[in-house]
């Protein structure tokens, strides 16, 4: 059998609003309070769905159904906007950053991806999705209220392309790289 590869389906953000969660994040660190992994910041996106272990031949498959999907959607316009914790801020295990504009595109998006991957036989999560980009972990459940009360809202940026990541797992934690890139089509008034 051939080698497993952890790979997930996702979207990236801009470099612009990359800049502005650093910033956040300065303020986050200074906050005293529960102890937070935040996440690198050259690693954040925003996960439309984990496939996790999953053979060569197995991505091989889902590469055409996914150029599929890119390509009946167009791109579109997103913001980041307003902090939150799963399953909530009072015993966190995970720090958020949401979505504001573009929040009905990206699940539009999202719903075809898992529908296109279910076809080759991806089982999906059961929860719904809920559009977010993951700023920290904690290993104990832990107390954010204080952090997600902070203010947020990044530049507003455009979403031109599904990724389709690895992920490597290692001492220094993972590090990603780009499988597939799969584009949408052109925004209305953009060239192609
Ligand atoms: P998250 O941002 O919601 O934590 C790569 O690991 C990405 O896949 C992460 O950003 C993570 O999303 C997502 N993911 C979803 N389920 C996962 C799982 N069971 N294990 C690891 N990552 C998972």
């Amino acid at each position: 059998m051939s080698e497993a590869i952890r790979s997930f389906v996702a979207v990236s953000i801009s470099e612009g609003a990359r800049r502005q969660i650093a910033d956040l994040l300065g303020r986050l660190r200074r906050e005293p309070g529960a102890v937070i992994r935040w996440v690198r910041l050259e690693l954040m996106h925003l996960t439309l769905a984990f496939l996790g272990e999953v053979s060569h031949e197995f991505l091989e498959s889902v590469k055409p159904r996914l150029a599929g999907v890119a390509q009946q959607h167009r791109g579109f316009t997103m913001q980041l906007k307003g902090l939150g914790a799963f399953p909530s801020p009072a015993r966190a295990r995970v720090v958020w950053v949401g979505t504001e504009q573009g929040r009905d595109d990206v699940c539009a998006l999202q719903g075809d991806v898992v529908k296109a991957l279910c076809s080759v036989g991806y089982q999906s999560e059961r929860r719904p999705f809920s559009p977010h980009l993951t700023l920290g972990r904690l290993r104990m459940p832990g107390d954010v209220s204080k952090a997600v009360a902070a203010q947020f809202a990044s530049e507003s940026f455009t979403i031109d392309r599904v990724v389709l990541f690895r992920s490597a797992l290692g001492p220094a934690g993972p590090a990603y790289s780009v499988l597939a890139e799969f584009p949408l089509l052109s925004q209305p008034g953009q060239r192609p």
